[in-house]
């Protein structure tokens, strides 16, 4: 192929970043008008504000009414590590991992945490790793979609019901997106500004009451730090999950996870987010599917992410340069599409094979995920040109 015109249609937003990821359609400053700011979180008005938080997650996430919802400090790490620190140590641990983030949790149990029984359940980039192993006896920490490999969880039929160990899913690019089975997951935990463009700052920690029989029942033998601490006196700190939050929050982020929580609710729930996700994706999926040099890099198509697509250039005269030069030829490309204010952040994660990753969950209108493919072909086409000149 010879060099490619340059598109005209441009994103009408060029951010494609996978976190924080763009706001909902027509946000503006004025969408946080009613903030409590200046105001004590412990102030009726505070409170209420984290309550309404709590009670609209519930409401458009349709999380069942005996699952707590609580709003607890550092973003979704910090969520899933305060469930590991309180929760891991009187059953065998399963740990799986397909790609950074996973391979972070990895670490915590592995290198942090004195686990005495841990199995490690791992894949490489695209792939899943072998669930077959789980029997629900042993406690099971993973992502339900892997935000860096673009690979999720698509059946969680190996969770037994009636387990007895817990399972902690990190579903921080997948809520909202894709579908939670509530019945098998035991804590779920989500940050602001992912699937919900929100401001970063707070995580959110959602357990069944499995999940709360492990917190009342066990006291784990290392210290814990405030920050962490979820029960006083063997019983659940319920006002955590009020709107007390254990530290101070910041009611302007609440504010702003207010209103996307609105919009969502607004936009046809729960479905409207699913189905624009889905919708968006397939635009990817169809374009990547009639391309010989890009594809995505989830092997299995049932397990390809709605949320972060991953995709991988399979070229022959980019994939037999050496990793280095693969990746900066990946990098020039997200570098011109930059430059061109088409596409923002949207280069494959650092640990991730060389590629792009575009973000385009339920928040993202179809028609910039349209526009911005054509530039990708001719941002594709120029570089390979270059390549051969040089
Ligand atoms: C699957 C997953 N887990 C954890 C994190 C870390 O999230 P946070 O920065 O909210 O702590 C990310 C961030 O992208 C992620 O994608």
């Amino acid at each position: 192929m010879t060099s490619l015109p340059k598109p005209d249609i441009r994103p009408a937003d060029p951010r494609f970043s996978a976190g924080p990821t763009r706001k909902r359609p027509g946000w503006s400053l004025d969408a946080l008008s009613g903030a409590a700011l200046g105001r004590s979180h412990r102030s009726a008005l505070g409170k209420a504000k984290l309550k309404q938080v709590i009670d609209l997650t519930r409401e458009v996430l349709e999380v069942p009414d005996d699952y707590r919802i609580g709003i607890v400090p550092a973003s979704d790490t910090g969520a899933v590590e305060m469930a590991m620190w309180s929760m891991l140590g009187p059953r065998p641990v399963m740990v799986a991992a397909w790609e950074n983030f996973g391979q972070a949790w990895v670490t915590d149990a592995d290198k942090q945490l004195p686990l005495n029984d841990l199995t490690l359940l791992t894949a490489p980039y695209g792939q899943l790793p072998d669930f077959s192993d789980y029997n629900g006896s042993q406690d099971l920490v993973f992502t339900a979609n892997g935000t860096t490999s673009g690979v999720k969880v698509a059946d969680y039929g190996f969770i037994p019901d009636d387990r007895e160990g817990v399972t902690i899913c990190d579903a921080t690019s997948a809520v909202f997106a894709q579908e939670l089975p509530w019945n098998k997951l035991d804590v779920v935990t989500y940050s602001w500004q992912k699937v919900m463009g929100g401001e970063a700052a707070h995580g959110m920690l959602i357990l069944s009451p499995h999940a709360v029989e492990r917190l009342e029942s066990y006291s784990p033998p290392w210290p814990l730090p405030k920050i962490f601490r979820l029960t006083k006196g063997g019983k659940l700190i319920e006002g955590i999950f009020e709107g007390s939050t254990i530290n101070t929050p910041s009611l302007l982020c609440a504010e702003d996870h207010l209103d996307g929580l609105n919009w969502a609710k607004a936009n046809n729930g729960l479905q409207g987010m699913y189905d624009r996700a889905d919708a968006n994706a397939q635009v990817i999926w169809d374009w990547h599917e009639k391309r010989d040099w890009i594809d995505n890099l989830a092997e299995n198509d049932a397990e390809r992410s709605n949320t972060g697509v991953c995709l991988k250039i399979v070229d022959p005269r980019v994939t037999s340069l050496p990793k280095d030069q693969q990746a900066a030829f990946a990098k020039s490309i997200v570098t011109m599409l930059g430059e061109e204010n088409v596409a923002l952040d949207f280069g494959a994660y650092r640990t991730a094979p060389p590629g792009f990753r575009l973000w385009v969950s339920g928040l993202t209108p179809i028609d910039d995920v349209k526009a911005v493919l054509p530039w990708l072909d001719w941002a594709f086409e120029t570089k390979i040109q270059e390549l051969k000149n040089a």
